[in-house]
């Protein structure tokens, strides 16, 4: 029997790292392929090389039993190929049709057909159970649904083969549940799907086997139905992995950040936040649950100094921040790992050495009379490369080189290494390895134990519960209900999330 898709031997050399190593990858059509292994194994690469992104300095690649020589994306979609990257690459200003058809518009006697790519739209869609609406602006869509437009753009172009990188990093629980619909339904079709993914519950319940690769190799190909979650882990990583976090007990003591009264109105005058207050503890770490849009990014800005206030306090250490700078907050304590680590958290063409040490330039360790320490940085810079294990040729490489997962931890890092007692952590283990959670986790609790306070954001619900001691759930700009750890569960929080009830607190 045929392949959809072969690959063999493919080697790719980027300036001192073997990115991949000699690959072979056999799919077979109709198939769900998941693709796994640690920050910077070569998993992007691998499937930026098949998708005619990169060019592979050795190998082979065979489509259908054709052998193909990719010189760009569009030699792939030529040849059946569909890719959805993480980064979205949409018009926000133009509708979802008109996404779809770009660069392949119908035309009749030279002029676009709207009216039948329309038509050819909704059949798509219709076939595929996409439920999207062909006249809405992308940009007034929520992610998961411009996730699906991405999709229908490949299946336009007759994508019979699609390729996913990390496609559920940034979707809530339901939509991750409405895209797996998706993938199944156009797998039954005979489409076959290669996704990346960090997380292991998903390649058990989504794909039919998983490749796993470890330093550029592949460390075994595994059929889902016969493997575990530790299995897996062990060949991506060499070692066992505790899958389950270990929490001593909090040690509560006064409270670092005050937040009273807060409201923060959009600029048509609706509150974002509506009079809410909390306070986050030393020895704690306070869990901030919701789904996505209820007002939390909103929250997290005006605490960090990142958004404005319209009226309320905030307070850090006692001392009022309402209206302090972020550079401000950051001296009286304030440490951020933010979601948005492409924007708010790195800077991609400075060095990974800058990155590792942005706000904190003026420090003594780094500068004397105005002026940086070369020495200083470059310590600080390999110090930060070894603990975090962060997978780069050189701390003077940009960081745009990095892995998704790497840059992730260039960033929890810098804000580990901060000395402050205030940590807002905005999902900090997207997109890194099992590993690497495993690590990340393990600091995040013992710079509580060391008498700090955390407040967390994360839209993994399991990641919320293992972590925190104490949750709120946000709902509509508003705390509506507060759950110790021991007694939440994920129904209990669905329920509050979904704006179920006001304060049960059993
Ligand atoms: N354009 C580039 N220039 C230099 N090095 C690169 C480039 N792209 C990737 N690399 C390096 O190649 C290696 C593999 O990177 P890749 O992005 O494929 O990893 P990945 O498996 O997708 O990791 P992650 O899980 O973190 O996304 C990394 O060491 C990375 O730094
Ligand atoms: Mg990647």
């Amino acid at each position: 029997m045929s392949y959809a898709l072969e690959l063999h031997g493919i080697v790719k050399r980027f300036p001192g790292v073997l990115a991949n190593d000699h690959i072979d990858l056999a799919v077979e059509p109709g198939e769900i392929r998941a693709l796994v292994g640690e920050n910077g194994a070569g998993k992007t690469t691998l499937m930026r090389i098949l998708y005619g992104l990169h060019q592979p300095d050795a190998g082979e690649v065979y489509i259908h039993g054709q052998k193909q020589t990719f010189h760009s994306p569009h030699d792939a979609i030529r040849a059946g190929l569909g890719m959805v990257h993480q980064h979205f690459m949409l018009f926000p200003s133009l509708s979802v049709g008109e996404n779809v058809i770009y660069g392949a518009e119908p035309t009749r006697a030279g002029f676009v057909d709207r009216r039948m790519a329309r038509q050819k739209v909704a059949e798509i869609a219709q076939q595929y159970g996409l439920q999207v609406d062909p006249t809405a602006r992308v940009e007034q869509l929520p992610v998961g649904i411009r996730q699906r437009v991405e999709i229908l753009k490949t299946l336009y172009r007759q994508a019979e083969i699609l390729i996913l990188d990390e496609p559920t990093a940034v979707l809530t629980p339901q939509e991750r549940d409405s895209l797996f619909k998706i993938l199944r339904g156009l797998a039954a079709q005979g489409k076959t799907i290669i996704f990346i993914t960090h997380k292991l519950h998903e390649v058990m319940s989504l794909s039919d086997k998983a490749t796993v690769l470890r330093a550029g190799r592949v460390t075994a190909n595994l059929r889902t139905a016969e493997t575990s979650r530790e299995e897996i882990s062990r060949y991506m990583v060499g070692r066992e992995v505790m899958l389950v976090v270990n929490k001593p007990p909090a040690q509560v003591g006064e409270v670092v950040l005050a937040v009273e009264n807060l409201v923060v109105e959009d600029e048509t005058g609706r509150a974002r936040v509506a009079d809410l207050s909390l306070q986050v503890r030393t020895g704690e770490i306070v869990g901030l649950a919701g789904v996505a849009g209820n007002g939390q990014t909103e929250l997290i800005q005006a605490i960090t100094g990142l958004g404005p206030i319209t009226s309320g306090r905030i307070t850090l250490e006692e001392q009022d921040v309402s209206h302090v700078s972020v550079a401000g907050r950051r001296k009286a304590g304030q440490a951020y790992i933010p979601e948005d680590r492409t924007h708010v958290g790195l800077a991609a063409a400075a060095s990974v050495a800058d990155n590792l040490l942005m706000g904190f330039q003026r420090e003594a360790a780094f500068s004397r009379h105005g002026l940086l320490s070369l020495k200083g940085i470059r310590e600080h810079a390999s110090r930060l490369i070894q603990r975090y294990a962060i997978k780069v040729a050189a701390p003077s490489e940009p960081a745009a080189n990095l892995s998704g997962g790497n840059l992730q931890k260039v960033v929890v890092a810098r804000e580990f290494s901060h000395q402050g007692r205030l940590l807002i952590a905005e999902q900090p283990t997207r997109g890194v390895d099992v590993g690497s959670i495993e690590f990340i986790h393990q600091r995040l609790l013992n710079y509580r134990s060391e008498g700090n306070a955390i407040l967390l954001v994360s839209a993994e619900l399991s990641e919320i519960m293992s972590l925190a001691d104490r949750i709120l759930v946000m709902f509509e700009g508003r705390i509506v209900g507060e759950l110790n750890a021991a007694e939440a569960s994920e129904a209990k929080l669905g329920l509050l999330m979904a704006g179920g009830s006001e304060k049960i607190r059993d």
